[in-house]
């Protein structure tokens, strides 16, 4: 049985307006390594100037969830009110486990610096990606997840047909301009049935998702401040990235993106 709420196509949705260029819906197909970013600018336009994909970040107001793939819905602007909030309780956990850039089982530094709260935390390191109690960097367990996190990723599961979610991790992932991560599956928690549960908050950035299989035809979501994503059944493991975040400046958050993803991982 079909799960989820009452939704618009996401193709129609994104390509109603008519100030809003072709670029923002590239046709499925387009992976993040021929994608083309460049296509794309955060700032706000000026008066006279082309409209760029971002301005579409402009209203202000929560839309009706839009339908990505099966089991997977974009909530824009979700989270708009509740940011202040969020972003006080990401910084009282970011005190007591500071962002660190993780290292791949392969050897590479990650771009996006990460952090985690709550029971479990997800770390990378040359043995392998897992979940961990522990915070390798401090020693200690990583600081408890802030209600108000906690109760926003249960508001935004239901909010796209998963009810009763109850995240044990968030992983707190910034990614300053350039910052990117590769097409990946979401795949080290123990229960598949729960959702994945995205927050976007700052500056705006091109989320790119996928299939089950690698090679599968993506599609390019542009995702703003106060944005959440959710994704669980049929598309629990469906391969997503994030294209390199451009410059900007963002009124809560400066010069960069923060993005909240909450599992139940244990
Ligand atoms: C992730 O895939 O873990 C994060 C996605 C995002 O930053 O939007
Ligand atoms: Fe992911």
């Amino acid at each position: 049985m079909a799960r989820g709420p009452l939704v618009a196509p996401l193709a129609e949705s994104l390509v109603s307006p008519a100030s809003v260029p072709p670029v923002s819906v590239p046709p499925v197909g387009v992976s993040p390594s021929n994608a083309s970013p460049s296509s794309v600018s955060p700032t706000r336009p000026s008066a006279g100037s082309t409209p760029d994909l971002f301005a579409d970040c402009a209203p202000a107001a929560p839309g009706a969830p839009l339908a990505l793939a099966p089991g997977a819905f974009v909530l824009p602007r979700l989270a708009l009110a509740d940011a202040p909030a969020l972003l006080d309780g990401m910084h009282g956990v970011l005190a007591q486990a500071p962002l660190r850039h993780w290292v791949t089982p392969g050897g590479l530094r990650m771009s996006v610096a990460m952090s985690n709260c709550g029971a479990l935390g997800w770390v990378s390191d040359r043995t392998g990606y897992r979940y961990d109690a522990r915070d390798p960097v401090t020693g200690r367990a990583w600081p408890q997840m802030p209600p108000a996190l906690r109760e926003l990723a249960s508001r935004a599961a239901a909010a796209a047909g998963y009810a009763d979610f109850r995240p044990d991790a968030c992983l707190i992932n910034r990614y300053e301009p350039g910052a990117r991560l590769s097409l990946h599956q979401d795949r080290d928690e123990r229960d598949l049935d729960q959702p994945i549960v995205s927050v976007s908050l700052g500056l705006p950035a091109m989320f790119v998702f996928g299939g089950a299989r690698r090679s599968d035809p993506t599609r390019r979501v542009p995702l703003c401040h106060g944005d959440g994503v959710v994704w669980g059944g049929p598309s629990r493991l469906f391969h997503h990235g994030v294209l390199a975040v451009k410059a900007g400046e963002h009124e809560l958050t400066g010069a960069v993106r923060f993005n909240l993803t909450f599992r139940v991982a244990g």
